[in-house]
């Protein structure tokens, strides 16, 4: 099918590129130019791993093409994706500013009747709006609005497009739920189940999905204080409750708490929306609160471990110490540092007078554009090198693969804070490394 797709950022790109991947014909529009550009001349402006490959082989295919012509895409084809941008507007709802533009923009384009559907995320409600704007700028053509989330993580987007665990799709047109089930035929003898269901439905399972997801996680890093507190082992406890089948074992590693483009946000926006439909999240809400307190907390637990192994004042322990900051972007994996718990950490230990250096293999750019006085580098060594104190909080393979007898000799003092669990305790202890974890007792030999 020929499919125009709105909007060429994480779920954009990845979305249309798959969907040529998978034998249709896909125009992705954007309306930045330096963008089109870009991706005409073979650059891809994201990291995610497997993009680059299968957006060259599309391109060469002629199965997928990019322009910032919006119109004559619309125009070409009589089914259009929107993915723009949906971002947290100051007062906490999602901005959908975006999605009103292309809605108009589409209307205003078509010579014929269209399929239009929503692949952003977006509030209940909206796609009904987004029908309001197309028939109001539409030219009496008929539009049929379509709902049609996506379960795409970051860092592994391009494998779960391709083996999805559901499609989901929101619709009270027959003639759109039967063009979806043709674009999606792909995975008819892959086992993968098809919802159809209510644009409202469609809308609040993506915001139900995200949120459930965002609970475990909080969850977890409560449990994991919690066994700071006890003495207990958090690994042992994410086993011990994950083995069971109605709880599940994904989702539960405690980590410096929840960041992301979608989890943060949606969170926000999901209980925003509970509130106004009055009929308000109390679990939600706490989560949201949760994930915030975790990562204040956390930022006093480094304070306190590196003042306790310096031996220094507990008041002032970080002025003028030198702290390597591993990872920044918010997970392994991908570039982006969006609600990461580096954009938090880093200011909070820079305020205390310390000097951070932060290394990523990825984001390092992006992280020294947003954080304010921090220096970036992408050379692991550089990172380590006279380091007072070293801060995990990505868990990339780079980072997870240190071997610490060897790079202890760079650092001026051996000191892990790890908030991603990913070094083995006795290991650390052997080594006379002073390391601190999340939930697991320290090691004493
Ligand atoms: C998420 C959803 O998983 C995806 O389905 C949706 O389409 C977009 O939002 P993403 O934001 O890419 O994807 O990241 P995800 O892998 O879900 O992780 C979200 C956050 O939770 C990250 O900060 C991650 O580090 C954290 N996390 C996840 C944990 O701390 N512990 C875990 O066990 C899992």
């Amino acid at each position: 099918m020929k499919i125009a797709l709105i909007g060429t950022g994480y779920v954009g790109l990845v979305t249309g590129t798959c969907l040529a991947n998978i034998g249709h014909d896909i125009i992705c529009v954007d309306h930045a130019e330096e963008k089109v550009e870009a991706l005409n001349s073979g650059k891809i402006p994201i990291f995610e791993p497997g993009l680059a490959e299968i957006v060259q082989s599309a391109k060469s295919s002629g199965k997928l093409v990019f322009t910032t012509d919006l119109a004559e895409a619309v125009r070409s084809v009589d089914l259009i994706f929107i993915a723009v941008g949906t971002p947290q507007a100051s007062d906490g709802r999602s901005d959908l500013s975006q999605i009103e533009a292309a809605a108009k923009q589409i209307a205003k384009a078509a010579n014929g009747d269209k399929t239009v559907v929503v692949k952003s995320t977006v509030p209940v409600g909206t796609c009904r709006r987004v029908g309001r704007i197309l028939a109001k700028h539409g030219n009496d053509h008929d539009f049929q609005i379509t709902s049609n989330p996506e379960f795409l993580r970051e860092g592994n987007a391009v494998a779960d497009f391709m083996k999805p665990d559901r499609i989901v799709i929101g619709t009270q047109s027959s003639c759109a739920a039967d063009k979806m089930r043709a674009i999606y035929q792909y995975f008819d003898d892959k086992d993968v189940p098809v919802i159809m269901t209510s644009l409202e439905t469609s809308e609040l399972i993506k915001y139900s999905a995200n949120a459930f997801l965002a609970a475990k996680v909080a969850f977890i890093n409560e449990m994991a204080n919690l066994c700071d507190a006890t003495g207990a082992n958090v690994e042992d406890l994410s086993l011990g409750i994950g083995l069971d089948e109605r709880i599940g074992k994904a989702f539960l590693k405690p980590g410096p708490g929840y960041g992301g483009s979608c989890f943060p946000k949606d969170t926000l926006a999901l209980t925003i929306l509970a509130q106004e439909a009055d009929s308000p999240s109390r679990i939600i809400e706490s989560v949201v609160d949760s994930n915030s307190n975790h990562i204040r907390r956390l930022g006093r637990k480094i304070a306190d471990f590196c003042a306790e192994s310096w031996n220094v004042d507990p008041k002032l322990p970080l002025i003028d110490k030198r702290i390597a900051i591993l990872g920044l972007a918010f997970k392994a994996n991908t570039d982006d540092i969006r609600s990461a718990a580096s954009t938090v950490i880093a200011p909070l230990l820079i305020k205390q007078g310390a000097n951070v250096i932060g290394f990523d293999p990825e984001a390092a750019e992006a992280a020294r554009n947003v954080i304010d006085h921090i220096e970036t580098t992408t050379d692991l060594d550089e990172a380590l090198t006279g380091a007072d104190a070293v801060l995990v909080l990505t868990e990339w393979d780079e980072i997870r693969a240190i071997d610490w007898a060897e790079k202890k000799k760079l650092l001026a003092s051996p000191v892990v804070v790890d908030l991603r669990n990913l070094y083995d305790t006795k290991e650390m202890a052997r080594l006379g490394m002073q390391y601190s974890s999340l939930g697991r007792p320290a090691e004493t030999l």
